[in-house]
């Protein structure tokens, strides 16, 4: 007789699974992860087992899975969609123990050769019938509950990888074949990250992707949602001419008439293979391209299989061996941010350790803050937290009913961040972006590698040999704060860093004092302001001629300049009103950065507007880059070859046939002084 807590037990343990079944498989709005739900349901099968008085004909563990929704029709499997035994064991004594009640119910002797099994991956996805008549794909229906399904035949003909037509001149009458619709994680996190910038409702996972979206009753939706297919089995067959006699040898058929079929399987001998390809498995799991929550074994040759039978759906001849799970429960400690490469500040859930996926996972990422605030977590929520593959960790969704009473406040990064916890800078969110930034600009540390990289990049201010190697270092080491402290590097510390010698430190000291000697265009370009790219910088550098007009500009005389609209006049004030941004920009002129600058708003064009320029032979200080540069910042245009239309050669040292045909045509000849002179009139 069982004791009362124990009725009481089960009747609340029957309760919950029932509820989570319903979220799960009729809302596809799961609340809690597998593994939870597995305990539960574990530890009702246990409880059933020691009282089995207790086992009543709606308990949960007296059925396969979920109702079918009321709105999809309902459709009778010609042969039952089985499960599969769970082997609770992961460990290597689970391949053994499902091999010896095998050899056992062969009536095999120990003598006996070992048995041949087909080993593949178990995946994460929804169950799916497909019928097809004369090579046809007539119907396409879900589990349900394991005799009767969901016709989602629509839907399925969504999914690019199921044919609809099998390759065969001789298909038989009726062709059931079985397998698994799931979402590949690349397209999950792509799928994701469009909906997260569009500012919509995300996946929770892969496995829900691909059930939510075939149970979705507008299939203009599901075809939108990127699912892929693998066969892992037959249902009905009527009619197949010389059909396969093994497990391994049906599936190769099936990709012959055009069936996807996962490559990762293998023909194992015997219980030891069985564990070396779970072992190998375990070892590639995070690096498949989508999720699996175990590996299947099944005894190879079908004579054997119907022998074998099956006992309450699930056959005797078929194992599941799990991995540990990809989603457990935790609590949220705190809520962190932590800022990138790009300012970006990315909140992130501290959480109490938890085993998933194989590692402890204290951190998660909460993405931005609309995700915060369309999953509502809160520190203190219970949360599924998910790890699949290399993918950061990341909390899909909060357990209302384990939140805190009296509740927690929610959380708002700009309120709990109003400056950035790296650099002290003010945090913004401009408006459209889901992102919230720092505004440190090259002051952050965060942000000064990146920062460092696209202030030395070829089209800044072009300093060769400072690479992310080298930036690195010199971060790391506290060499370097802000770009202006590239300037004191001397010989020695150079030297003394790892991959420098005295050479190469050497070269690069020249690089960085040739660099010296810049543009306006390529200096605002070196400043790395957000939106402002190459283009906007040399516009920004015609326009105002000066840095210090550009430092002064009004949001009115910034949206004057050509091209330069709220969001780049935005992003051009905040980050000259940061004072750390000032006093980086006076240090580097401090350091003897400088560039021609013209006094005075340049509402003209400037000096050379109008005119083509074309650039020959070596010039004593300027790099014809730089020339370039200049002419550009001035108005004028350089052009490639010379012409009547060319209006001045600048010639430098071994000049050739350009200059004999300036001299030939009558154009100006001018030397690097004379184009100086030309250029330093523009602010006269
Ligand atoms: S065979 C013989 N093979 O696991 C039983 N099932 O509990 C028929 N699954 O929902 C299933 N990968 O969708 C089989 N390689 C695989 C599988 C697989 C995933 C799923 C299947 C079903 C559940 C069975």
């Amino acid at each position: 007789m069982a004791a009362p807590d124990a009725v009481a037990r089960a009747a609340a343990l029957r309760r919950e699974i029932e509820r989570h079944n319903c979220a799960y498989y009729v809302l596809d709005a799961p609340t809690v992860p597998d593994a939870e739900y597995d305990r539960l349901f574990r530890e009702l099968q246990a409880l059933e087992a020691e009282f089995p008085e207790l086992v009543t004909p709606d308990s949960p563990t007296q059925r396969v899975g979920g109702r079918p929704l009321d709105a999809f029709p309902k459709v009778h499997h010609a042969v039952p969609m089985l499960s599969i035994r769970t082997e609770t064991d992961t460990t290597a004594a689970g391949a053994r123990a499902f091999d010896v009640r095998v050899r056992k119910e062969l009536g095999l002797a120990e003598s006996d050769p070992p048995v041949e099994y087909h080993a593949e991956l178990k995946f994460d996805g929804l169950a799916i019938n497909l019928r097809y008549e004369h090579g046809v794909l007539v119907a396409a229906a879900t589990r349900g509950d394991g005799e009767t399904g969901e016709a989602v035949t629509q839907n399925v003909r969504t999914v690019h990888a199921i044919p609809l037509r099998l390759a065969s001149d001789r298909p038989p009458a009726v062709l059931e074949v079985r397998g698994e619709v799931y979402m590949r994680r690349d397209d999950f996190e792509r799928y994701n990250a469009r909906q997260r910038e569009v500012g919509q409702p995300t996946l929770v996972n892969p496995r829900n992707g691909a059930a939510g979206s075939i149970r979705q009753l507008d299939p203009a939706v599901a075809a939108q949602r990127p699912l892929s297919f693998f066969a892992y089995g037959l249902g009905e067959v009527v009619g197949w001419d010389d059909a396969p006699v093994t497990h391994g040898a049906t599936l190769d058929a099936l990709l012959r008439l055009g069936v996807p079929v996962c490559a990762e399987r293998r023909v194992c001998r015997g219980a030891e293979e069985l564990v070396a390809f779970h072992h190998d498995i375990a070892l590639r799991r995070d690096s498949l391209p989508f999720d699996i929550d175990g590996v299947v074994y099944k005894v190879n040759r079908l004579d054997q299989q119907r022998a074998l039978g099956f006992v309450t759906r699930e056959p005797r001849w078929a194992v599941a061996h799990k991995y540990p799970a990809q989603e457990e429960l935790t609590v949220v400690e705190a809520i962190e941010v932590q800022v990138g490469r790009t300012g970006v500040l990315t909140p992130v859930a501290r959480l109490a350790p938890v085993f998933v996926g194989g590692v402890t996972v204290t951190n998660a990422t909460l993405h931005n803050q609309d995700e915060i605030d369309r999953k509502d977590v809160r520190v203190g929520d219970t949360v599924i937290v998910r790890r699949a593959g290399d993918v950061i960790p990341e909390v899909v969704a909060v357990v209302a009913e384990r939140r805190p009473v009296p509740a927690p406040p929610r959380f708002d990064i700009l309120q709990s961040y109003p400056v950035c916890p790296e650099c002290g800078s003010h945090v913004v969110r401009l408006e459209g972006e889901a992102a919230v930034r720092c505004t440190g600009g090259l002051y952050c540390p965060a942000q000064r590698k990146q920062a460092l990289l696209h202030f030395a990049s070829r089209r800044a201010m072009d300093i060769e040999g400072l690479g992310d190697k080298l930036v690195d270092q010199l971060v790391d080491r506290e060499l370097v704060h802000t770009p202006a402290d590239v300037y004191r590097l001397d010989l020695a510390t150079l030297a003394g860093l790892e991959r420098m010698a005295e050479k190469s430190a050497a070269r690069l000291i020249a690089a960085i004092e040739a660099s010296k000697s810049t543009t306006l265009a390529r200096f605002i370009f070196a400043l790395g302001i957000r939106n402002v790219g190459e283009t906007t910088a040399k516009d920004l550098a015609r326009h105002f001629g000066a840095l210090d007009a550009l430092i002064g500009a009004t949001p009115q005389t910034l949206t004057a300049v050509r091209d330069v609209g709220p969001v780049v006049t935005e992003a051009i004030t905040q980050f000259f009103a940061e004072p750390h941004n000032l006093d980086v920009v006076a240090a580097l002129r401090r350091a003897g950065v400088h560039w021609p600058e013209q006094t005075g708003t340049q509402e003209s064009a400037g000096i050379l507007a109008g005119r083509t320029l074309v650039l020959t032979g070596t010039l004593p200080t300027l790099t014809r880059e730089a020339a370039k540069e200049m002419i550009e910042a001035a108005g004028g245009k350089v052009a490639g070859s010379v012409s009547k239309k060319t209006d001045y050669v600048i010639a430098g040292s071994e000049a050739g046939s350009k200059l004999a045909k300036a001299q030939e045509l009558g154009v100006a000849v001018l030397d690097e002084a004379g184009l100086l002179v030309l250029l330093a009139r523009q602010g006269g």
